[in-house]
């Protein structure tokens, strides 16, 4: 068995951390999430989730795994014995679901950076449809599916300082400066304040009861912070007792949701600027890969610069999330078999790929993909995470956080919100989204 690995610092834990929370969630699942009709209710919904249920789950997540010193697949039979295993299986199923359909959407996103770059943008509403359809179909997105995989791998299969650490420590910092430039680019448009206002500002009482705004909420959440299944509990195996953990939850979580704000402020006025609002609504999952490079194709050379910066930064982002899906069934082999890395990254990758065929051939396949790995299976994850620290372990989690000294003011209060207010609060959650996916499933 391989020694195992370490962050080399505190800042290390946080960007990687934050690298897998910051992705194509913020920018694609925000884009077409918030473009369902929500408004200002989707997005305030969305906030309260992180601050007031996700944040104690984060911490929860991030103990169970420092605790433990253990993968996603062993960290609760070893918490807390075998009738727990099952909870490891969904650390691991979860990771793999999303991660076959993410390497797709990379596809898609590298795809449309080159475009921007070489060839142009889309001229009109018709030539973006069918730029899009190029993107989505064909040999082509196997041919970014496994691009970004094994980019994906190459990252991974080099460690976690080499690889993981060193990446988001460069990638991050260059993504909030692209992302800085484009808001404020964004800021001059003649339609931002109409975009800001449509999909940020104006609340829609009527929304906050609506199963599908509520559905998003949640999911948006847990999906953007990288939370329930097991991602966080890899990455903090590799940290040690100075780390206080809740200060690193709230760096995480801040940076996330700046990230998806800021990038709301670059999509919404691109969208409302070009009179692209009904388009949108109409292409669910292609929504980021229709409506920003139609709005930016009318813009001449400066919208192409822009193109090429925004799916750029896009790519960094997935890429940062990718690595730690990867991670999660690569550290489970590596734990439960005692496999080299390298053997595992090559197993897990190949899995991957077969698993994302179906999703690269069939959008409505990724769709539900999407709706299933990366909707449901989430949040049900964090029920049971706020089930399993906050009930069944809840020692592991005083002993843990007293362990690094953090403020027990602190301490107290995420512990009653993880045993009191996350627990039913989530259950809501998943009861809704459940029943939304299933009346929505067919269409
Ligand atoms: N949080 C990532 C994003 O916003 C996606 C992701 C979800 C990564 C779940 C890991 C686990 O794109």
């Amino acid at each position: 068995m391989e020694i195992r690995e370490q962050w080399r610092s505190r800042w290390g834990f946080i960007l990687a951390a934050a690298g897998s929370a910051v992705g194509l969630g913020n920018l694609w699942g925000f884009a077409y999430r918030a473009s369902q009709g929500g408004g200002a209710a989707f997005l305030l919904l969305y906030i309260l989730i992180v601050l007031v249920v996700c944040l104690p789950v984060l911490v929860a997540e991030m103990v169970l795994g420092r605790s433990t010193g253990n993968s996603a697949l062993l960290a609760p039979v070893k918490a807390a014995g075998d009738r727990w295993g099952i909870l490891g299986w969904l650390f691991v199923i979860a990771p793999l679901g999303i991660g076959s359909y993410y390497a797709v959407l990379m596809g898609w996103t590298l795809d449309t950076f080159f475009h921007s770059l070489f060839f142009g943008l889309p001229a009109d509403m018709s030539a973006a449809k069918t730029f899009f359809g190029s993107i989505s179909s064909g040999s082509s997105v196997l041919l970014g599916q496994l691009v970004s995989l094994l980019l994906t791998a190459a990252v991974v299969a080099s460690g976690i300082r080499k690889g993981i650490e060193r990446i988001s420590r460069i990638g991050l910092p260059i993504l909030f400066g692209l992302l800085l430039i484009l808001a404020i680019w964004a800021a001059t448009l003649s339609g931002t304040w109409e975009g800001y206002r449509t999909f940020l500002l104006k609340v829609d009482v009527s929304q906050f009861f609506n199963p599908s705004t509520i559905r998003n909420a949640f999911t948006q959440a847990f999906f953007s912070l990288s939370l329930g299944i097991g991602i966080m509990v890899t990455y903090a195996s590799y940290l040690d007792r100075r780390n206080q953990l809740p200060k690193e939850a709230l760096s995480v979580a801040s940076l996330d949701t700046a990230v998806g704000l800021l990038a709301g402020m670059i999509t919404f006025p691109i969208v409302m600027s070009f009179g692209l609002k009904e388009v949108i609504s109409g292409s669910t999952v292609g929504t980021l890969f229709i409506s920003i490079p139609t709005g930016l194709g009318t813009l001449g050379v400066t919208g192409r610069v822009v193109a090429v910066l925004f799916f750029a930064l896009a790519y960094i982002a997935a890429i940062t999330s990718s690595i730690s899906l990867l991670e999660v069934p690569v550290s489970s082999l590596m734990d439960r078999l005692g496999l080299p890395r390298s053997k595992a990254v090559f197993i897990s990758t190949s899995l991957l790929f077969v698993l994302g065929i179906p999703s690269a051939m069939n959008l409505n396949i990724l769709g539900k993909m999407d709706s299933v790995f990366g909707g449901v299976l989430l949040i049900l994850g964090g029920f049971l995470l706020s089930i399993f620290l906050g009930w069944v372990v809840p020692r592991k989690f005083d002993e843990d956080l007293a362990g690094c000294n953090s403020d027990q003011r602190v301490r107290r209060y995420l512990k009653f919100m993880l045993r009191w207010v996350s627990p039913p609060v989530i259950a809501f959650g998943l009861i809704v989204s459940v029943i939304d996916l299933v009346q929505n499933w067919s269409s």
